[in-house]
């Protein structure tokens, strides 16, 4: 055997989760939910949300704002009632350029920057003389007081912008929205991207008590039966991607010892799409001294730029299924300049892609199964796992394995159905505006 196969066996020792280690992570994410719950010291931080599942009966137009980290979207949305919507307009852009040359998450952007660009997107689809109510999802850690007002408790996904962490997200959304005259825009509701994909899911589909973000970033919120104040049941926002009593590898530690804080968002670190490109790259680089790349000249790009590699780029080596790796090689020397890699190297490097991939969906579906053993400890009832992003939606077999693990681990004596909610946030944040109307009146 190669010394490069030889590696790469041993990186599949290292990346695999058996059966055993699903058990053992779901046991400890269930106790971290449980302590935090209890305030008691926890890398959850089991945020409420002051929501509960939505009746499916709310109706009305509404500004749906939806701001993730990459882009800023907003949705001028119509909620018809029981899980049906019509979207009249769209409107938003990339929170970075290089070619318009802006970067609103970069450490030299500040808050004001940053929401008045958020509150210029909104402005195409304001007429002056009406008003809109708007939903804003935020997707980072936000710590809530009630459901119209939130502090960031700390950026995540590498966003750097000044003088937003420890704000009040609504107050910097509503002197920007006066600052670009939209006063006839009402901010109503702010809620985690999580929490919006449970409610969108929710308004459809009853059995629905679970909602998680697989893409650029990760994180899950569920309905916790009996919360700490209400003692009644109310979504919570887990920021699981923090969740850290995890199989961690060299590869794990080296990206993380890299980022920009150093312990913080160890789940997210292995799973999520902002990360697992990288951790790709860093584990090839490991192996360039077995062999990889080594025949090539023109390695060098790969081996040293960190994030070269992204969570796209990950599902197009994954759906490269070809004898000679052709898509590989070719997306290999267009975007790598690598262009003289061996079929040895496509395929290795194709392999960490699926070891990295496969990993991923198993530790976040021993997440989901830490939640059920915790809200339905005797697997008595069916439910529903409300799942959005661009991993979760794009990627091969992600899906596929997320619930492959789920049925492993908890049977199929009843049903744990884990489905795509696309646009989730969005209309999450539409169905939370109507319950705060509704509240209020
Ligand atoms: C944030 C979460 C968010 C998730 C998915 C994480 O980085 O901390 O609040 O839900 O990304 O967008």
């Amino acid at each position: 055997m190669s010394k490069l196969l030889t590696q790469l066996h041993e990186l599949a020792t290292q990346l695999t989760i058996s059966p055993e280690q699903i058990c053992d992570i779901a046991a400890k994410f269930q106790q971290a939910m449980e302590n935090g719950l209890r305030k008691a010291p926890s890398s959850l931080k089991m945020l409420p949300s002051f929501l509960n599942k939505p009746s499916r009966k709310e109706t009305g137009i509404f500004l749906a704002l939806d701001f993730g980290g990459t882009n800023v979207r907003v949705l001028l949305t119509e909620l018809l009632g029981e899980g049906q919507y019509r979207v009249h307009a769209r409107a938003g852009s990339p929170l970075k350029q290089e070619a318009e040359q802006y970067n609103h998450i970069s450490k030299h952007s500040t808050a004001n920057h940053l929401f008045d660009f958020i509150a210029q997107q909104i402005s195409p689809l304001v007429k002056p003389d009406e008003i809109y109510p708007l939903g804003h999802t935020f997707s980072f850690p936000t710590d809530q007081r009630g459901l119209n007002t939130g502090t960031l408790i700390h950026w995540t996904k590498e966003i750097e912008t000044t003088g937003v962490e420890g704000e009040d997200i609504t107050t910097l959304l509503r002197s920007a929205l006066d600052r670009q005259n939209l006063h006839n825009v009402i901010p109503k509701a702010i809620i985690n991207d999580t929490v919006g994909t449970l409610l969108a899911s929710a308004y459809e589909d009853p059995y629905t008590d679970i909602g998680s973000i697989c893409g650029t970033g990760h994180n899950t919120a569920y309905i916790e039966p009996c919360a700490p104040n209400t003692k009644s049941p109310m979504i919570i926002n887990l920021e699981s991607g923090n969740f850290d009593q995890l199989p961690f590898t060299t590869y794990d530690a080296l990206l993380d010892q890299q980022s920009e804080k150093p312990g913080e968002q160890r789940l997210e670190k292995m799973v999520s799409g902002h990360y697992i490109g990288e951790l790709v790259r860093i584990i090839a680089c490991s192996l360039f001294d077995s062999g990889l790349l080594a025949q090539s000249t023109s390695a060098k790009k790969i081996l040293t730029t960190p994030y070269i590699l992204q969570g796209a780029h990950i599902s197009l080596l994954l759906e490269d299924d070809g004898d000679k790796k052709e898509q590989i090689a070719s997306f290999f020397e267009n975007q790598l300049g690598i262009t003289n890699s061996t079929l040895e190297d496509r395929q290795a490097l194709k392999k960490i892609a699926s070891l990295v991939s496969i990993r991923s969906a198993r530790l976040v579906a021993a997440t989901y199964i830490g939640i059920l053993h915790h809200i339905d400890p005797d697997s008595s009832q069916n439910h529903t796992i409300a799942i959005d992003g661009s991993l979760y939606e794009k990627s091969p077999n992600y899906a596929k394995t997320i619930q492959n693990t789920l049925d492993e681990t908890l049977g199929t004596k009843k049903k744990f159905i884990s489905r795509l909610t696309k646009d989730g946030s969005g209309i999450g944040a539409a169905i939370a505006t109507a319950i705060a109307i509704h509240t209020e009146s």
